[in-house]
């Protein structure tokens, strides 16, 4: 996709992977990109006119509906809002799984379904979800989480094949351990931020559908795609 002239909305734009995200767009010559964040004033000053800070929890119903009104028009939406609890799927509260689901599965859902119509009115463009190479199979620490990205991973390859008719394509991203708070308690190697958000702007220009945007990531797709048991073992013994 050309990403010139187009507008952009990144969710969770303020820290990690979304702020990266917005930086990289911005090397291009996008017409403008909403930087969203639950709480403007927690948003970097990115330095560049074609900014809009805009406020946007995306578990809030009121927040989204307030932020459709404001954007009107739209080519690509980037669902990068996310949160990982350590939860675990025979021993957590039903309360504590909640979380995941509620912000990566039912919050994401909630933004793709208020500004598809504004995509679709520009004649198409794309919808870029943050799924995880654990959305392919869970390690034992983060079970909770990777239910939450499983169904988003459902939900995205559901979108593409809903959504295909009217031009709008259907990206997903499945990073493996990239260096932000997010992952800051995992006791890996992970990969710059600023490589991983540069890579996933650019294959979303190349057009790819699935972007593995780390090195990590690059080699579990691999071993899932000839064999998702040997990856569901893998986990299973990390
Ligand atoms: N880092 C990794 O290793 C990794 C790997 C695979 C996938 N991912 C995915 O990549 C995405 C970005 O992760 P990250 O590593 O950049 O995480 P991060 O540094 O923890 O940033 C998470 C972002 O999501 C925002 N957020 C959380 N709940 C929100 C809500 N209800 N409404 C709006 N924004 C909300 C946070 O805002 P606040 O500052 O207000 O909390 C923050 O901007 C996530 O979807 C994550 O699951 C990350």
């Amino acid at each position: 996709m050309d990403l010139k002239s187009k507008v952009i909305l990144v969710t969770g734009a303020n820290r990690g992977i979304g702020a990266e995200l917005v930086r990289s767009f911005l090397k291009h010559d996008v017409e403008k990109v909403y930087a969203t964040a639950r709480n403007i004033s927690s948003l970097p000053n990115f330095n560049d006119s074609r900014v809009v800070p805009l406020k946007l929890d995306i578990t809030s119903k009121e927040d989204v509906a307030a932020a459709v009104n404001l954007v009107v028009q739209l080519d690509i939406l980037v669902n990068n809002a996310g949160v990982m609890t350590y939860s675990n799927v025979i021993t957590s509260s039903i309360e504590q799984l909640t979380e995941d689901m509620d912000v990566n599965y039912y919050g994401t859902l909630r933004v793709s379904q208020a500004f598809t119509p504004l995509i679709e009115k520009r004649g198409g463009g794309a919808i870029v979800n943050l799924n995880s190479i654990v959305s392919y199979a869970p390690p034992l620490a983060i079970t909770g989480y990777s239910a939450s990205k499983a169904a988003l991973f459902s939900a995205t390859q559901a979108q593409r094949a809903i959504l295909k008719t009217k031009n709008i394509e259907v990206i997903g991203v499945y990073p493996g351990p990239i260096d932000t708070d997010l992952a800051k308690d995992l006791p890996l190697d992970k990969a710059s931020v600023i490589d991983t958000a540069e890579n996933i702007v650019n294959g979303i220009i190349e057009g790819k559908e699935d972007i593995y945007p780390d090195p990590t990531s690059s080699q579990l797709a691999q071993l899932w795609g000839s064999n998702p048991k040997a990856l569901e073992n893998f986990f299973a013994n990390m």
